[in-house]
């Protein structure tokens, strides 16, 4: 799909090219947006068509109710009028124009995008000044949203007629439909790989798909991949304990995206306890490490400062990443905790938080953000089998905590714990934020119109607000009280890894905070709601694509 801001209304045809063909190879429609006082949205831009609009407002009784639409698609109808205007017109309600908000615009784009998509080549959307910026935004990307399609597991595909969106509005906006286009094309990654089945997908088709995003964009992207035989040598015990019932190997994936010049790596990388297979691992950071202009005297003593095993000072600077970690789960069977069937097929999405980190990556590469961002996928299968992990085992993780592992179908927190352990150690994060399918208990709690919040840090929690507030890519603050923790201590290891009855998000949470070290940024968010519509319309939302991008494009503005 295209997507131009324009300052003229679509070209008219003259009667001669219309009467060539019954479908004109250019057919066009012009879009006006009407609001619930009947007022038309961007009019002075409009003079042209007003008697026509006038004229189809009265004879349909048309309202303006947001999203009711009314086309008056009679090209040849009337001579006189088609001679001045040849080109179809849609009315589209607005409702009430004071409110707007992302919601209201996304249904208004979908309505218009299956209004059109058959019937024209090319559409242009009056907008004049009707919306601001963030708004304006919102529309474009929701447009672009609209015209997403899985369909490739289908014997015969319909391609749309339509495949020009033109938005008549301020040439100012520029920069924001340029931004939006970015976003899309990193939502729709996140979408094609969390919509693909588990048979398809899985840990190592995670960890191509991001092989593949950096041979595109080989100057902004370096990809590392971690099989099973480097997180034991890390003693990444959780995330493998996860990964042990199933056949498919576990891959944890970073990708590094460098839009800034200099990027912190941990280039020690702490051998001393290493095997063999660990000083590889560590030995490929080194060796990205000695490329890079690492352990810059840091301007200001960052709060998160810390201290590695070997005492050597590292601290979070400038140029210190924001790392983004996503759970990766292929498939949730539950494991020897098995779930029940009914809608089994839907935990093929559980790898969202996942698919939306390598989304972004991919949507930062469009923008080109002068910014350090890491992300880190971490991708498991949880499968029953005669070696997976039983109730009751205890795993002891990557930081030495012990971890009783009473419900094995609670494995998203354990793929993420040594995740967590995993990036603190080697890349000084300025800030971390993990985003999982963590619970079916989020989803009771606020349903699918807002992902839940976690934080540590009121300026990461400030900040992720703001963005969410700014790309309505909605989220919620949940408490994380310490009085919670009790809930997930356990009576024979460190921790357990289920807290109970009650406040089943929130113990979810708790249980990631305790791999969290002192001082280091951070925020977890739940995204079981909101990663993929279920049902028999099942699919993958791209959330929180745009709610990450509105954060990492407000991050790079203000370093
Ligand atoms: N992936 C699920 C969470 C989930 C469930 C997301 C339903 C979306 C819809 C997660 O791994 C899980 O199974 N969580 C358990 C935790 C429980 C055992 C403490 C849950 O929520 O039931
Ligand atoms: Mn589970
Ligand atoms: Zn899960």
């Amino acid at each position: 799909m295209n997507i131009k801001l324009t300052q003229s209304l679509p070209k008219t045809h003259t009667q001669k090219i219309l009467k060539k063909e019954a479908k004109s190879k250019d057919a066009a429609c012009l879009v006006v947006l009407i609001d619930d006082k009947k007022n038309i949205l961007a009019e002075s831009v409009l003079s042209d068509y007003h008697t026509r609009i006038e004229q189809l407002i009265e004879v349909s009784h048309f309202n303006g109710k947001a999203c009711e639409t009314v086309a008056d698609y009679a090209l040849a109808g009337d001579k006189k009028t088609t001679k001045e205007n040849p080109v179809q017109l849609l009315l589209v309600g607005v409702g009430n124009v004071d409110k707007l908000r992302h919601s209201v615009l996304e249904k208004i784009a979908n309505t218009i995008y299956k209004s059109t998509q058959k019937r024209v080549d090319s559409i242009t959307v009056a907008l004049g000044d009707s919306l601001e910026e963030n708004h304006f935004s919102q529309f474009a990307l929701s447009l672009l949203a609209a015209s997403y399609r899985f369909d490739k597991y289908k014997s015969e595909q319909q391609t749309p007629v339509l495949t020009d969106i033109y938005l008549l509005a301020e040439p100012s906006l520029e920069e924001s439909l340029n931004f939006a286009q970015a976003v899309f094309t990193g939502q729709s990654l996140t979408r094609d790989v969390a919509n693909e089945p588990g048979n398809i997908c899985f840990p190592a088709y995670m960890a191509e798909q991001a092989q593949e995003l950096a041979a595109t964009y080989p100057d902004l992207l370096k990809v590392t991949v971690l099989g099973e035989k480097e997180m034991s040598a890390l003693g990444m015990n959780c995330f493998l304990s996860v990964a042990q019932g199933s056949t498919k190997e576990g891959k944890l994936v970073l990708i590094e995206y460098r839009g800034k010049s200099n990027f912190s790596v941990n280039a020690d990388g702490d051998t001393s306890k290493a095997t063999t297979n660990s000083a590889k691992v560590a030995g490929g950071l080194k060796a990205l490490a000695d490329k890079l202009p690492t352990k810059a005297a840091s301007k200001k003593a960052a709060k998160n400062a810390k201290q590695d095993s070997n005492d050597d000072v590292q601290v979070a600077n400038d140029d210190s990443p924001i790392v983004l970690v996503g759970k990766g789960v292929t498939f949730d069977s539950g494991g020897i905790s098995i779930k029940p069937g009914a809608a089994m097929d839907e935990m093929k999405f559980d790898m969202g938080g996942s698919a939306a980190v390598l989304g972004t990556l991919k949507a930062l590469c469009e923008a080109r953000l002068p910014i350090n961002v890491v992300g880190a996928l971490a991708c498991a299968e949880n499968m029953p089998s005669g070696e997976a992990t039983r109730p009751g085992d205890i795993i002891i993780a990557m930081n030495g905590k012990s971890v009783e592992i009473l419900n094995t179908d609670a494995e998203g927190r354990l793929v993420l714990c040594d995740t967590l352990c995993y990036v603190q150690k080697y890349y000084q994060p300025k800030a971390i934020i993990d985003v999982a399918t963590l619970t079916g208990a989020c989803v009771v709690a606020l349903g699918h119109v807002r992902s839940a919040v976690f934080s540590n840090d009121e300026d990461v929690l400030f900040d992720l607000e703001n963005a969410s507030h700014l790309s309505g890519d909605l989220i919620w603050h949940m408490p994380m009280d310490d009085e919670y923790q009790a809930q997930i201590d356990s009576p024979i290891a460190d921790i357990q890894n289920i807290g109970g009855k009650g406040a089943g998000a929130v113990t979810a949470a708790c249980f990631l905070s305790r791999f969290i070290e002192e001082g280091q940024a951070w925020a977890h968010l739940d995204i079981a709601g909101t990663a993929w519509i279920s049902g028999q319309d099942k699919a993958a939302t791209g959330r929180p694509v745009p709610l990450f991008m509105q954060y990492l494009r407000n991050s790079a503005n203000m370093a």
